[in-house]
């Protein structure tokens, strides 16, 4: 282990806080980056002389290189990480979700930092899932501008991998879940918006007919594969799905709430959101292979914990 600092983009957010602390916790430096649009400096432990926080944006490519220099690596997490808001605004977050990871591919190649983590995700497949597991072959259809910059970003990455050398390890993220991962805004994850309403008895809305399915991924479960990929010695090319081949629809997980909590606040539906997709499970043969699996905490487990009955 060298003693320059791993960079974490979007270290004060929900994935970023969590990699954060466990990198510390084995004894590196981390710096963050971070605008805290949806971050919080009370995610992070900004009392170890180990972490520093830079606060700005990855579209600001000085503030980049001045991020990148002297690392050994990076995550880069940083990104409006709602589809929905990518639809609603997609000249805005084009700029933290594909702008921001070209910035960091040239201030890697000058800095000559090689090893990059990258949160790409399931929307890069759309609809293709419809019904099956994806494969990290299957054919992409993006279908949200967020889908199409973390394509975008891909691409990129795989050129300044050839070009340039640069050692990007790609994870096409499921959905992930898990404390920290904030249910203030309606763009926010659904089991954060759900869990939070569920205990507040607040009532909650579903998108649709809620028979939409989703492979859920407890954000303790991801963190050790990011360290592993931020700190094997070699990377393997291509992206790499994160999730369990298991999915469950918005009703099932529901249910699983008012298991775990007896009862449920009033459930409304309304219109399916725009290019929202319909079923996602990932096929996760690759991430077996390649990376050491925790072992899976059952959503059960995950919810229980979110909801204080742990
Ligand atoms: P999050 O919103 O908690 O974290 C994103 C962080 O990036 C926040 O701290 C935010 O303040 C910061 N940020 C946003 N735009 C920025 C900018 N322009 N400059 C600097 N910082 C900026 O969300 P998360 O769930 O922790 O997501 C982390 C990454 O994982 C994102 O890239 C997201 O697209 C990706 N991802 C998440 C999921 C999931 O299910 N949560 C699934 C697939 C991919
Ligand atoms: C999520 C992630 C995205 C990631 C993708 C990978 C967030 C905010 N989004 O997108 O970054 O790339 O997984 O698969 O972390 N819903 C409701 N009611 C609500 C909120 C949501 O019905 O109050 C529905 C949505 O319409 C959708 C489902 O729940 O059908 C999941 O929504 P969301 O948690 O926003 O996740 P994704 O869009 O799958």
């Amino acid at each position: 282990m060298t003693d320059s600092p791993i960079l974490i983009t979007g270290g004060a957010g929900f994935i970023g806080s969590h990699l954060a602390d466990a990198l510390l916790a084995a004894g590196y430096r981390v710096r963050v980056l971070d605008n805290l649009s949806t971050g919080r400096r009370s995610n992070l432990a900004l009392d170890n002389p180990r972490l520093e926080l830079l606060e700005g944006d990855v579209a600001d490519a000085a503030l980049m290189r001045r991020a990148v220099a002297g690392c050994q690596a990076v995550a880069h997490l940083a990104a409006v990480a709602s589809v929905q808001a990518s639809v609603d605004d997609p000249v805005s977050t084009h700029q933290s979700n594909f702008i921001g990871t070209l910035n960091l591919c040239e201030a890697m190649r000058e800095a000559g930092v090689r090893r990059v983590v990258f949160a790409s995700s399931a929307a890069v497949y759309g609809n293709n899932g419809e019904g099956v597991a994806v494969r990290e072959d299957t054919p992409k259809a993006p279908l949200t501008p967020y889908a199409a910059d973390k394509l975008a970003s891909e691409f990129y990455l795989d050129f300044y991998q050839r070009q340039h050398g640069l050692e990007p390890a790609i994870f096409r993220f499921f959905n992930i879940f898990g404390p920290r991962q904030d249910p203030s805004s309606p763009y926010s994850g659904v089991i954060s918006i759900f869990t939070e309403r569920a205990q507040a008895g607040t009532p909650i809305k579903v998108f649709g007919d809620g028979e939409q399915t989703r492979d859920f991924f407890y954000v303790a479960d991801l963190v050790p594969l990011l360290v592993q990929a931020l700190t094997n010695a070699q990377v393997q090319g291509g992206a790499v799905n994160v999730g369990h081949n298991q999915s469950i629809s918005l009703n099932q997980l529901l249910d699983a709430i008012r298991g775990v909590l007896g009862s449920l606040p009033p459930v409304s539906h309304g219109e399916a959101r725009p290019g929202d997709i319909r079923h996602s499970r990932a096929d996760n043969g690759l991430l077996l292979e390649r990376f050491l699996m925790p072992p899976a905490t059952p959503l059960q487990v995950g919810l229980a914990t979110l909801l204080g009955r742990a």
